[in-house]
């Protein structure tokens, strides 16, 4: 098991030593008690007090609960019906297409490329174990985009031959409230793809991932599909990574899902456990939360090392700014992907407004033998001085430099510290960041659930449509 991520500021709190960081303890620990007692409350399905409406607090407890249904219900758990249906999705299909946005979306590609190869779906079906080719599709409404997926899907299944998996898609289709219109304008084409190449398995080959009710909810009531996995009431969109919504694609792409599940009860645990000074959660949270209100720091940028974990960056842009970015308040969350940033926005972070605070995610230990920078003869590029160096060396000059050169300019930098990036560390990962966002908003009186705004931009296309 992959050890607790761990979080250090000391670099941000020297560069800004009037900070109040050591007084905030009583403060954050209220705070974390009103988590706590939210997900009780939730859970306790007793009557929500309207100053707590909406509350989605069912993510923080829902990891361990998922883990003890498996061990008290074993094949009837939620576990193993999702292993098995990625089982079974697997030997049919080569290629699966998850169909969602936002929530529905943000978390398995995050998963899906931190833990994935990079090359996946560019393998053969042996070099790739059976693992289907995934693609990611109803997040946009780019007709070129969803064209030449559903064109490449089409001549395969045009060139399949036989009737094992070569050839055949299988399409996951989520949306919790199954209304969402980039969702289910691109579940209209895929379903007609699969109804033209596979009439006779359709049943077999969507599987929907929906809410209670809904337009979704009652298509796959009506159409028999084999399977239809639900979002649980009280897990909003952006939390939901944890429930079908990402364990689904992530069992499909290889993904083990216990110990992802594991990850995230660990840190769960943690913050409950763990005191104010060495809590990862409460410590990343409140160094944020005084940097923003005591120093203006009103952007804070993750800045991912290497190239698996931009899309958990990205997930977590949409976690903080959905979440918190309500009532004229909130930071602005930015992700970067370094060394590659440091080419672009390097100068910015280095010289730019003092309105930042940089936060490193470290990825740890890579999970193949480092790569070394080969000697030449010729020497054309100079580099042989650092022939006997490996790849993880040079990153990590990279890393010190560039923590260095922020220092000597009092730019307050963090480090969050993975040991390894895998699936109990990506568990961590996604938990740390969620149970950090409500607990910042139950600190500062914002509901971190709900997202009232994100409405407008919907009635406004819908009623432009209507009139198209
Ligand atoms: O966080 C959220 O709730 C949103 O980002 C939703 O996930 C997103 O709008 C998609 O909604 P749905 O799953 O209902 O299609």
């Amino acid at each position: 098991m992959t050890a607790l991520i761990t979080y250090d500021p000391t670099a941000a709190l020297t560069t800004q030593p009037d900070n109040r960081f050591a007084a905030l303890a009583d403060a954050f620990n209220i705070a974390r008690d009103e988590v706590l007692a939210d997900d009780k409350l939730f859970k306790s399905q007793a009557a929500v007090p309207e100053s707590k409406q909406p509350l989605d607090a069912g993510f923080v407890s829902w990891p361990e609960d998922l883990l003890l249904d498996m061990k008290t219900n074993g094949a009837e758990s939620l576990i193993v019906q999702l292993e098995q249906c990625a089982a079974r999705l697997s030997s049919t299909s080569d290629s699966v297409v998850v169909l969602g946005i936002g929530g529905s979306y943000m978390g398995m590609r995050a998963m899906y490329e931190a833990l994935c190869d990079p090359f996946h779906n560019e393998r053969s079906r042996d070099d790739r174990q059976g693992v289907p080719r995934i693609y990611f599709e109803g997040w946009n409404v780019d007709s070129d985009h969803q064209s030449d997926l559903l064109n490449l899907l089409d001549r395969r299944a045009e060139r399949a031959t036989g009737g094992g998996p070569d050839g055949r898609t299988s399409v996951v289709v989520i949306s919790k409230s199954g209304a969402t219109l980039e969702t289910a304008v691109a579940f209209r084409n895929f379903r007609a793809l699969l109804e033209r190449r596979f009439p006779d398995s359709l049943p077999d080959l969507i599987v929907p991932v929906t809410g209670e009710s809904g337009r979704l909810r009652d298509l796959a009531n009506a159409a028999g599909f084999q399977n239809v996995f639900s979002i649980p009431n009280g897990i909003g969109g952006r939390f939901s990574v944890l429930t079908p919504v990402g364990l689904l694609p992530a069992a499909i792409a290889g993904i083990n899902i216990r110990r992802l599940l594991q990850g995230a009860a660990d840190m769960t645990e943690h913050f409950r456990t763990a005191d104010y000074g060495s809590n990862a959660v409460l410590d990343y949270t409140s160094v944020g939360h005084v940097m923003e209100t005591d120093h203006g720091l009103t952007t804070r940028v993750l800045s991912t090392w290497g190239c698996h974990l931009e899309a958990v960056g990205l997930w977590y842009d949409q976690l903080l700014a959905e979440s918190l970015g309500k009532q004229e308040r909130g930071a602005t969350p930015l992700t970067g992907v370094n060394t590659r940033d440091l080419h672009s926005r390097g100068q910015q972070h280095q010289e730019g407004r003092r309105d930042k605070l940089i936060t490193n995610l470290l990825p740890g230990t890579p999970r193949r033998q480092p790569l070394m920078i080969p000697s030449r003869d010729d020497d054309f590029d100079q580099l042989n001085q650092f022939a006997s160096l490996d790849i993880p060396t040079v990153l990590n000059a990279a890393i010190g430099g560039t923590n260095q050169a922020y220092a000597e300019d009092n730019r307050p930098t963090a480090n969050l510290q993975i040991e390894s990036i895998d699936d109990h560390s990506i568990g961590q990962l996604f938990q740390l960041l969620m149970l950090s966002t409500v607990l910042e908003g139950r600190l500062t009186g914002i509901n971190p659930y709900g997202q009232p705004g994100v409405e407008a931009y919907k009635r406004n296309m819908n009623a432009i449509l209507k009139n198209s």
